[in-house]
């Protein structure tokens, strides 16, 4: 067991890479409480992984949510050893034709969100003096793509945010790192995966030859979440199929 009675905290964990991370992390002898918008969406994933799940609705950009996950975890588990920052969402639209709604947006969930999570999660890492941190970014954090700024630059910020947390709470037994996926098979990307011919040319960018499954960066979080990583933090990681590396 290797998250054996470690409390996680995973947003997004209602679907994709955050529901995979809670599945294999309640496998290893975790505790985990997720937390997303779509009620139905959590308390079906609460009925499939069972008792060491707990389901908080609500919304990342709300900070009475946010206060609410953080009491619920205190008050049901009294300790926090794990985050995992999953939730987010992509956006697509030339820069120019970009309206700020949809630019605020982007960064208020990517970014911003969990910005506000992690400044009311460190309290309890900082009494501990332990904790890991595991933001989810993306490929398009460490480069960019065209038509998708503002995701790019939320991403790129995440990936900073992390490193920023790293340096300032090594100190406090706090480690803060973040994975960086390629493309990978969820319901973010299901239309874009949908497109046969785009997904012929796009392969060509997977040296590994394939693109990625929730799973496979859910291997990675639970790495960086247990102690068999206690001396890695700062990193951005790409987990990616070589995506980065052509
Ligand atoms: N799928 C990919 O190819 C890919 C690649 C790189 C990075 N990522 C990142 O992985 C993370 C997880 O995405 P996924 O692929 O599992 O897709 P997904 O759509 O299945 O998961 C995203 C989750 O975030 C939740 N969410 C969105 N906005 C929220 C908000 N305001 N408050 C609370 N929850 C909110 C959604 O409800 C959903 O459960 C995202 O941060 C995404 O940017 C995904």
């Amino acid at each position: 067991m290797r998250l054996e009675n470690k409390i996680a905290i995973i947003t997004g964990g209602g679907s994709g890479i955050g529901l995979s991370c809670a599945r294999l992390f309640c496998q290893e002898g975790a505790k985990v409480v997720i937390f997303g918008r779509r009620q139905d969406r959590l308390e079906n994933a609460v009925r499939e992984i069972g008792d060491n799940s707990l389901a908080v609705s609500g919304d990342i950009t709300r900070q009475e949510d946010i206060k609410k996950l953080v009491e619920t975890t205190l008050n049901t588990y009294g300790r926090i050893d794990i985050l995992v920052n999953s939730a987010g969402i992509f956006t697509g639209t030339p820069l120019h034709e970009m309206k700020d709604d949809e630019w605020d947006t982007a960064l208020d969930i990517n970014m911003n969100g969990v910005f506000k999570l992690t400044r009311e999660v460190l309290p309890p890492m900082i009494r501990q003096k332990s904790g890991s941190i595991v933001n989810i970014s993306s490929i398009l954090g460490l480069v960019a793509a065209p038509g998708t700024s503002a995701y790019n630059v939320s991403k790129g910020a995440l990936n900073q945010f992390s490193r920023s947390l790293a340096v300032e709470y090594g100190v406090s037994g706090i480690r803060s790192n973040a994975i960086c996926p390629g493309l990978i098979a969820t319901e973010m990307t299901q239309e874009l995966m949908d497109d046969e011919d785009l997904m012929r040319e796009w392969r060509k960018n997977y040296p590994i030859g394939r693109f990625g499954q929730p799973e496979d960066v859910a291997q990675a979080c639970l790495f960086l979440a247990s102690d068999e990583s206690s001396f890695i933090t700062g990193a951005n990681i790409p987990v990616d199929g070589g995506y980065t590396a052509l």
